[in-house]
């Protein structure tokens, strides 16, 4: 275990020391190189494929992506397929994936990208920041992923791994997301090849061994300079865990029911169908449906609802 100082408010914050910054950038590429994960985005820099995966992967598993990421290139090779392309097949090609109104952002982004950029997909971060649906999370790993810029960005892994490294405090909360992003952007390294690997990485320790449940600190690459396995008895589970509000029967449930009910018709549904096969009351469905119409999901001609051309 390197030097630890320990502060008044209860935070062991690392020393970091010139040499430990470069012995846990060393580690963890050392590591990435033997165990990251291979993934089918890690092997595109094209701007258009990597906004894909990322808006995908904003709230969707890994696994599930990575099918749909496959078929959604498929059926919208480039950006300006994509923004030449009907909403209602965009939406249809989106099911399974979840969060929905994702496929509305990404398609109003590649609009944007035609109209805007000259079709050609921006790779800085100011720049993509200024599309539909890409807030800073997106827009750093795009800008990191495709023009190799080395500004940290964070998730919720990334966050985790960083929160154990630097800040095993017992308080409720991890410390406010711009002092997590200095100390993430203080271990981005200054080589660029390093930096691309390096953002990959530290979301993969997040994700495969830095874990929210039983982190596996006995086979992490970080065990010699972290010091969470010193805390990690005395830390509440739920402070990294946070429990997930139940689903079944949520309003994002019956969300996901009622357009994959209005994508299965070709021709629409009318409202009473609608109503007949949801086991939920009719103004409660009205609402949700009024959600639809409004994020650009469904339209409403009548009494029939059927996806956006
Ligand atoms: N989650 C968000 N972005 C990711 C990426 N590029 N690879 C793996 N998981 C991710």
């Amino acid at each position: 275990m390197s030097k630890i100082s320990s502060n008044k408010e209860n935070f062991v914050v690392p020393l970091l020391l010139p040499k430990r910054l470069a012995a846990i950038q060393r580690v963890l590429l050392r590591w990435y190189a033997e165990k990251g994960r291979d993934l089918p985005w890690r092997h595109t820099r094209d701007p258009y494929k990597v906004l894909v995966s990322e808006i995908m992967l904003q709230q969707t598993q890994v696994d599930r992506v990575i099918p749909k990421y496959q078929a959604f290139l498929k059926a919208f090779p480039t950006v300006e397929k994509l923004a030449r392309a009907r909403r209602s097949r965009v939406i249809q090609c989106w099911a399974g994936l979840g969060y929905n109104r994702r496929a509305v952002y990404l398609h109003e982004a590649a609009k944007k990208v035609l109209r805007d950029f000259d079709g050609v997909m921006p790779i800085t971060i100011d720049a993509l920041r200024t599309l539909p649906g890409v807030g800073d999370y997106t827009a750093g790993a795009v800008a990191a992923f495709t023009g190799g810029s080395k500004t940290a960005f964070l998730d919720t892994n990334i966050k985790r791994v960083l929160g154990r490294l630097f800040f095993n405090t017992k308080k409720k909360r991890l410390p406010a997301e711009k002092k997590l992003a200095e100390y993430a952007q203080s271990l981005v390294p200054t080589k660029k090849d390093e930096a691309y690997f390096w953002h990959h990485a530290h979301m993969d320790l997040g994700a495969l061994v830095c874990t929210a449940a039983k982190p596996k600190c006995e086979t992490c690459p970080l065990k010699r300079v972290c010091p969470f396995p010193l805390f990690r008895d005395t830390i509440k589970k739920s402070h990294y865990a946070k429990p997930q509000p139940t689903f079944k029967n949520s309003d994002r449930f019956w969300r996901g029911r009622i357009l994959d009910a209005v994508r299965r018709k070709k021709r629409g549904v009318t409202l009473g169908y609608l109503k007949s096969i949801l086991v939920i009351p009719p103004t409660r469905a009205e609402k949700i449906t009024q959600g639809l119409i409004r994020d650009g999901l469904v339209v409403r001609i009548g009494s029939t609802l059927s996806l956006p051309e």
